[in-house]
């Protein structure tokens, strides 16, 4: 039986990519063809569990480091299915005026992320394609909680590696870009190299294939260029476990991660 959180219109039978990172996250909002696919992932590469841990933790790290320094306005572009330590969740605690829209394109990752937010005025979903930013921007439930003229944090946390290159994905962060006033910030990470173990990258390319997402692994140099405009903050773009991890040793063996991130400040 199809449970309450899945909406009528999704393909259970289709790997998700929202609901296999779920999966390696320890979630319960998958199905029986997301474990499989996770499952051949994981014998491709068995890191993927913890990279994706490791990403989350960054996300959760950037986010408070940001809410410290003052930012209290969120747009977080792929936020996933909730889980633990979500954006509105750091940000409210170090400041409770933090107002967060979540957007995703994953039907199970909006429904679940309006029913945790029913009663957070001051955070809320929609339904949107990145590749599409100018609905994004458009969006009145956008401009029901965020100030425009006021810094806000743009996040792009795990999704751009799902964004293929004939997509542009430099022109549509372009076009957030240009939405943002200066002292806003960008975060982003995305997977780059998981190829260490002989056909991991292939194999891993050809389970992502199943799924309505493409993986696109980048290096370095194209993930700085995605920072066009932004002054990455210290300690620039690096393996996520290393950026500012709060024990020295959760940055050992940072590569292993297979994910860049980085946050950017845009400048004046
Ligand atoms: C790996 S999860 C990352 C979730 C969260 N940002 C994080 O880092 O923990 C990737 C998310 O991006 C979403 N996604 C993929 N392509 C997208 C697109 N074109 N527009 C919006 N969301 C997208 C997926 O549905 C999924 O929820």
């Amino acid at each position: 039986m199809r449970p309450d959180w899945a909406p009528d219109t999704i393909d259970v039978e289709r790997p998700s990519v929202a609901r296999m990172y779920d999966y390696y996250l320890g979630g319960s909002h998958n199905f029986a063809a997301d474990r499989a696919a996770a499952g051949a992932m994981m014998a491709a590469v068995p890191e993927a569990p913890l990279m994706a841990q490791a990403n989350r933790a960054f996300l959760r790290r950037a986010v408070h480091f940001l809410a410290e320094s003052g930012v209290r306005q969120f747009l977080d572009i792929g936020s996933g299915i909730p889980t633990v330590g979500n954006v509105h969740e750091v940000a409210q605690r170090v400041a409770a005026d933090s107002r967060v829209v979540y957007v995703d394109v994953d039907p199970v990752a909006v429904a679940h992320s309006r029913e945790i937010l029913a009663r957070n005025d001051r955070a809320v979903v929609f339904q949107e394609d990145l590749r599409r930013p100018e609905r994004i921007l458009d969006h009145p439930d956008l401009h029901a909680l965020l100030d425009l003229s006021e810094p806000v944090a743009l996040m792009i946390v795990a999704v751009l590696h799902f964004v293929a290159d004939d997509d542009r994905p430099a022109e549509i962060l372009r076009t957030l870009r240009d939405a943002l006033v200066p002292g806003s910030y960008l975060v982003l990470s995305q997977a780059s190299d998981i190829g260490q173990y002989g056909d991991a990258r292939a194999d891993a390319e050809r389970v992502y294939r199943n799924t309505d997402n493409p993986l696109i692994l980048r290096d370095r140099a194209e993930l700085t260029g995605f920072f066009d405009g932004f002054e990455l903050v210290e300690p620039g773009l690096v393996w996520v476990p290393a950026w500012r991890p709060e024990f020295p040793e959760h940055a050992e063996d940072a590569a292993r991660s297979g994910f860049l991130g980085g946050v950017g400040r845009l400048g004046g």
